[in-house]
């Protein structure tokens, strides 16, 4: 089956307080329409193992967030139209815009839909003609009446209903169609249907993480979780890698912390010490953070041959803060000089006081590069480490 997506992305954010729409403000390393659009990207491989396929994807946006969205869907796919006043009035436009046989209306607010619901919708689609994933109540839920309880619905048939939603295309533009002409506002595609169609299905797949980002709180909440939820077995894992050149008149190189003879030193704004930095590199990416010229840019003179040790003991607070303690180090080294062999229990130990990692967890090894490329050249070293961390309980 031909399947298109429309995302929305045409709203204003007005609940969150943003000076822009809360879709293009920073969040967790790109924005929420970035992670949106990315989870239907990993849809698309799995629609094709079904024999399905993605007919396109639609993006709604103001004429304002025009460009902007525009840029950013450039390097995932997708055809950019105006949105219009009401959610309802950007779905209209986007559905005259659709090929496929069925279509996904799904709300660019909610960037963490998975795979799995999506595939959900989508097989609703196929055998029933909607779907429309939804959470099922937790909290018993009553409809006011004048500020009264007016009637309490048994908990078990309440579902909160967020996106994708799914249907044959021919059905839901109809459906639009009428709610257009009607001048009718819905704040989803389910009641459209449900109201000129036929009652929508559920797909009771929902959940918390599918929670649209509506206030500033939300995206806090992501934030400050997303490290830990991605990682429920309380470890986190992160790979780093440096390099740098040799050329600098010394007669050692620094590498995890230890002076080891050498007939040329390595180029660097710091100490140079290659290992270190891919350990740093590390053990950031692990714990969700930035990489390491965002804490220690190389234009800071502060950072002028700076002892690398010690922005490894910084990095190490930066990670405590995020709740982690570094657990294993994995750390391989390509270098054709100096020989490092007689080193390597050394830096192990040093690696033990800067990073508080017990020595057994700590493997370094050594290699050349058989003559190839730069390393084989002589005309660097190259450091890789694969770090893990684990959650520190605070
Ligand atoms: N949306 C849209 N066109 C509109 C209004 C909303 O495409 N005219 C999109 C939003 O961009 C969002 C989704 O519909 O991804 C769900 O709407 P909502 O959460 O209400 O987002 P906003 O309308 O942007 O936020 P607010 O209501 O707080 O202003
Ligand atoms: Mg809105």
């Amino acid at each position: 089956m031909k399947i298109s997506v429309i995302v929305c992305a045409a709203g204003r954010g007005e609940r969150t307080g943003f000076s822009k729409n809360k879709l293009l403000v920073p969040f967790m390393g790109a924005n929420a329409l970035y992670h949106t659009l990315a989870g239907i990207k990993r849809l698309e491989t799995v629609l094709q193992s079904n024999g399905d396929s993605l007919a396109e994807i639609i993006i709604t946006a103001t004429p304002r967030d025009m460009a902007e969205i525009t840029a950013i869907c450039a390097p995932l796919g997708g055809r950019v139209t105006e949105g219009g006043d009401t959610r309802t009035q950007s779905v209209y436009n986007a559905l005259k815009l659709v090929t496929g046989e069925a279509v996904l209306i799904q709300d660019g607010a909610r960037p963490f839909t998975s795979v799995g619901q999506y595939a959900a919708c989508i097989d609703s689609v196929k055998r029933y003609g909607s779907g429309i994933v939804a959470m099922p109540a937790t909290d018993t839920t009553v409809i006011a009446e004048n500020g009264y309880i007016g009637h309490i619905p048994a908990r078990n048939t309440v579902f909160a209903v967020q996106t994708p939603q799914g249907f044959l295309t021919k059905d839901i533009k109809a459906a639009y169609e009428r709610a257009i002409c009607d001048g009718g506002e819905f704040t989803d595609d389910g009641s459209v249907y449900s109201r000129y169609i036929t009652p929508a299905r559920i797909c009771a797949v929902g959940t918390a993480a599918n929670a649209k980002l509506t206030f500033k709180e939300d995206f806090e909440r992501f934030e400050n979780s997303a490290v830990r939820a991605v990682n429920t077995s309380g470890c986190a894992v992160g790979f780093g890698v440096d390099v740098h050149a040799f050329g600098r008149k010394l007669n050692y190189v620094t590498l995890c912390g230890v002076k080891v003879p050498c007939d040329e030193g390595l180029v660097a704004h710091s100490d140079g010490d290659v290992a270190v930095h891919a350990v740093i590199d590390a053990l950031l990416s692990a714990a969700g953070l930035r990489d390491i010229g965002y804490y220690f840019p190389d234009t800071d003179k502060q950072y002028l041959n700076a002892d690398s040790g010690e922005l490894l003991k910084k990095v190490i607070t930066l990670i405590a803060d995020k709740g982690f303690k570094a657990d294993g180090l994995s750390i391989a080294v390509q270098a054709e000089k100096p020989r490092l062999s007689p080193y390597i229990e050394g830096m192990i130990c040093r690696m033990e006081e800067l990073t508080g990692v017990p020595r057994e967890r700590i493997a370094i090894s050594a290699g050349t590069c058989e003559g190839l490329g730069f390393v084989g050249e002589k005309r660097g070293i190259c450091a890789y480490c694969a770090a893990v961390l684990k959650d520190s309980g605070n």
